[in-house]
This record gives structure tokens, sequence and C-alpha cells, in this order.
């Protein structure tokens, strides 16, 4: 049985991990597309599923890159276990007394953070790419399923999107910081750097989200 070291562990949840990153930037970047009218909302979905065409049939790049999510996805979380378990027990008896402050909050509620952005991603699926959970559920019309969904009669479906985003936000923070120290970041000037971008990073990724879901339950997308 092969017993990967902490440090290959650790490099193995950066580089997912900055998968998944760059997975959130394109995303974003998508979803603003709804500024521009639902034609050109519903073009680019549509090309998300023709990429590759030609050379590729119908789909096959979008399946590629879900299969590669994927996997990036399983890697972190079992490097992420794996990591947890071994920190476990290298001191199986609880702390009397746990200090108080033991680095930022971002820091401390990563295990739980990631849980519920998992958790999110999966009702998200069924709500917006598979349709299930949305009242309109029409494939060939994801901007009328954007509207539909955020519809103000809807506001807990856009407070739970809120406190998704915010834990994405949160465990971002502090997960870019730490994957550039486990790629090398050393120095302590660089270690504030890293901490700056980290969190301007995130916090592009939260107004870039949310500003969808809140543009519908102002009217200003409708
Ligand atoms: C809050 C704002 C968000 C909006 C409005 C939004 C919108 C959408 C839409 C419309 C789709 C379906 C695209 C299509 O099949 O045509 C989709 C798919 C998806 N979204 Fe989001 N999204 C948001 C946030 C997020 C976040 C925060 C994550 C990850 C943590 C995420 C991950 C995904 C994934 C994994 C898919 C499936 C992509 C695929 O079909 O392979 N989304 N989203």
């Amino acid at each position: 049985m092969v017993r990967p070291s902490s440090v290959t562990l650790k490099i193995i949840m950066a580089v997912s991990g900055i998968l998944l990153v760059l997975f959130l930037f394109a995303h974003m970047a998508g979803n603003l597309k709804i500024f521009l009218g639902e034609t050109d909302f519903d073009h680019y979905a549509h090309w998300l599923r023709t990429i590759g065409t030609p050379l590729l049939p119908d789909t096959w790049f979008l399946w590629i890159q879900r299969a590669l999510l994927t996997v990036a996805l399983v890697a972190h979380i079992y490097a992420a276990a794996v990591l947890t378990r071994r920190a476990r027990q290298a001191r199986p008896v609880k702390y009397a007394h746990r200090p108080k402050i033991q680095g930022s909050y971002a820091a401390r509620t990563m295990r739980w953070g990631g849980v519920i952005v998992f958790l999110f991603v999966i009702y998200h699926i069924l709500d917006l790419t598979t349709g299930h959970l949305n009242p309109k559920g029409d494939r060939e019309h994801p901007y009328a399923n954007v509207v539909a969904d955020f519809a103000p009669d809807r506001w807990f479906v856009t407070l739970f999107y809120t406190l998704a985003v915010v834990a994405v936000g949160l465990h971002l923070a502090h997960g870019i910081f730490s994957a550039a120290r486990t790629l090398g970041q050393q120095t302590e000037k660089g270690q504030k750097r890293a901490k700056y971008i980290s969190i301007a990073l995130s916090l592009v990724l939260v107004v870039g989200y949310l500003s969808v879901p809140f543009a519908v339950l102002t009217g200003l997308v409708d």
C-alpha cells in the first residue's frame, strides 16, 4: 500500500485547489454575462456545450472538464481527510483547554467550510445544471432558470446561495494562502503579500458571484 508523505498530500491539496479556483474564476466570468441579457447568456451557456467542436463531438469538452474537476475534488478531499487523521493521531488526547486563538476565522473553519461548499455544489448542480430543483428547470433556457431561481419570493434560495458563496470566500481566503506556502512561498514579506492576494481574490469571487442573485432579487435582471 502506498503511503504518500504529508508533503506530497499538501502538494496534492494545493494543485487540486488551484484547478478548482481556476474553474471558479471562469464560471464567475461566465455568470456575469447575465448582465448582457438573455440572448447573450443563453448563447454562452449553449457554447459551453459545444467547445472544441468540430474537433471533438458535442459536449465532449464539457465532460472532460467535469471529469477533471471531479478528480481534483476527490483528490482535494482525500488529501484533507488523510492530513486531518494524521494530525489527530499525532495528538490523540484532546487539549483540556483548547487555546481560543488558533489562526484566523477562515483557517479554523476550513473543514466545515469545505463540507458546506461540497453540499452546496450538489444542490447547485441539481438546481441549475439538471434543473430538478429549479422552478423552471428548462435546460435550453438557463437565463430563465436563473431568474426563476432568485425571484423575490424565493429569498431563502438567495440566502442559501449567499451563505454558500461566503463559505467559498472564507475557504479560499485561507486556501489560496496555504497553497502559496506549500508551493514555495517562504519569506515574511511574501507571506504578507500572499495573504493580501488571497483575500483580494476571494473578495472578487464573492462579489462577482453574489451580484447575480442580488441583481435578480432587486429586479435589475428580470
Ligand atoms: C451564486 C452564483 C452562481 C450562479 C448564478 C451560478 C450559475 C450556474 C448555472 C446557470 C449553471 C448551469 C450551466 C449550464 O449547464 O448551462 C451552473 C453550473 C455549475 N456551477 Fe454555478 N453558479 C453560481 C455559483 C457557483 C459556485 C459558488 C460554484 C462552486 C463552488 C458553482 C459550481 C458550479 C458547477 C460545478 C456547475 C456544473 C458545471 C457543469 O455542468 O459541469 N457555481 N452554475
